[in-house]
């Protein structure tokens, strides 16, 4: 059963879906299940994906990466990060060339989970 904030992947045709209404059975596209997506959240390698987060200007900035930035490049990039909070999913959208960050008008205190989704890596989580 699908669960609300997961969010589904198509390997053939590489649709991501994001359940805002729970309790399908299962998701198929291009004939096929979709794969939930299960984030990591410890990256070993020198390329960093686990989001950090700095307060800054009354919310928080959202970064991808923490000592080094992620490459926003046209075959290697970050295309969304979110922020998940008791009552919303605030998602701000990336593209090439961007800064692999994000502000979002949140509290820090009220951060359940943030989160990015790396078009080569996956699902990344803190
Ligand atoms: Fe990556």
């Amino acid at each position: 059963m699908t669960k609300l904030r997961e969010l589904y992947y198509c390997e053939k045709c590489h649709n991501l879906v994001q359940i805002t209404n729970e309790g399908a059975p299962a998701l198929f596209c291009c004939g096929v299940k979709m794969n939930k997506l299960e984030a990591k959240t410890e990256d070993a390698s020198t390329e960093k994906h686990v989001p950090f987060i700095e307060e800054k200007d009354g919310g928080i900035l959202v970064k991808v990466g923490q000592n080094a930035a992620h490459p926003m490049e046209d075959k290697h990039h970050i295309k969304f990060i979110q922020v998940l909070t008791a009552d919303k999913v605030c998602h701000a959208e990336l593209n090439p060339g961007d800064a692999p960050e994000a502000w979002f008008p949140v509290q820090k205190a009220n951060v359940v989970k943030t989160r990015e989704w790396c078009n080569v890596h996956g699902l990344w989580e803190s």
